[in-house]
């Protein structure tokens, strides 16, 4: 494996009113191509700072002074905006929790995935329409011929989403950037789009999950980091994090995390039948690998 992301000692400062603070203090974190890396931590440890730093979309008040960011193998911590366009899409993308900011509310969904499929491929007549099509299947989506004629007010919430999904996806990026993409989620929906970014994970991208929620991170990735005011806490693989958590924050949150099943109970023995799970699962995937 490969890392596609490569964040190195990286500190980033945003400048408000002449009083400057370090919102990011040294951040260490790596994606490698083929897996799903999360990033936990309480709100405002510096999450969305990081995803952004990761797609050129810092705030204009934020300066990187120091680090290195590596994408694709490239070194781009001082890239220009002309620069990240032409990698946005292609190298990267990003799904947000909100997908009606994603969207254009005023344009039908075809000509929204056709702008990037356009871009980015070429494609063009049938064989564009074909592509989108394709897309839509592939996010699981039902009556895709219909969706592309639909607006984005037409659709529910999880639908909205699975587009969004397919456009972070259709230029197949190496890197996908998921900032709490189901938060705005029914628990039903979240299940269904969650597998999704699972699965986008397994096909070889590499895919950075920002959650609060342990319980996702449990069942859905394989290695992740814990963020708190703007430092790595604590990273490696999800089974050594919740067997063996370093630091008291880690167990805090671990311990604080609720079963959604038996309310009052904490998620360690969750995370135990969970992890149990996932190794099952990647023996299972291992094992028809070596078949092939
Ligand atoms: N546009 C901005 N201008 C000034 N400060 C900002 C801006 N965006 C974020 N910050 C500050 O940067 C720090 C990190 O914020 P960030 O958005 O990365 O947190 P987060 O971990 O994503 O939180 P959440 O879970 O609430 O999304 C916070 O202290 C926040 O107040
Ligand atoms: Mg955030």
């Amino acid at each position: 494996m490969s890392a596609v992301l490569e964040i190195e000692d990286l500190h980033v400062e945003i400048r408000t009113a002449g009083q400057s603070s370090r919102v990011l203090r040294g951040v260490n974190l790596s994606v490698e191509s083929g897996s799903v890396h999360a990033l936990v931590g309480e709100s405002g440890g510096g999450k969305s700072m990081v995803t952004r730093a990761a797609t050129g979309l810092l705030p204009r008040s934020a300066r990187i002074v120091k680090g290195r960011i590596r994408l694709a193998g490239q070194d781009v911590t001082h890239w220009s905006e002309r620069q990240w366009r032409s990698v946005r899409g292609t190298v990267v993308s990003m799904v947000l929790q909100d997908p009606l900011t994603a969207l254009n509310p005023v344009r039908r969904i075809e000509s929204q995935i056709a702008d990037v499929l356009r871009r980015h491929s070429g494609l063009s007549g049938e064989a564009l329409k074909r592509e989108m099509l394709s897309l839509l299947e592939r996010v699981h989506m039902r009556d895709p011929e219909r969706v592309l004629n639909q607006y984005p007010h037409e659709l529910s919430g999880g639908m909205r989403q699975r587009v969004v999904i397919a456009i972070a996806w259709a230029c197949k990026p190496q890197l996908i950037l998921c900032d709490e993409p189901t938060t705005a989620l029914d628990v039903t929906v979240q299940k269904e789009v969650l597998k999704l970014i699972r699965e986008l994970g397994s096909e070889g991208q590499g895919v950075l999950l920002v959650t609060h929620d342990l319980g996702v991170v449990a069942k859905l990735a394989h290695s992740m980091s814990v963020i708190h005011t703007g430092r790595i806490l604590e990273e490696g693989t999800v089974e050594n994090v919740y067997k063996n958590p370093q630091h008291d924050y880690t167990r805090a949150l671990l311990s604080a995390t609720p079963r959604f099943d038996r309310p009052g109970h904490t998620l360690k023995p969750v995370a135990d039948e969970l992890i149990a799970k996932l190794m099952a699962e990647a023996e299972h995937l291992d094992r028809l690998e070596a078949m092939r």
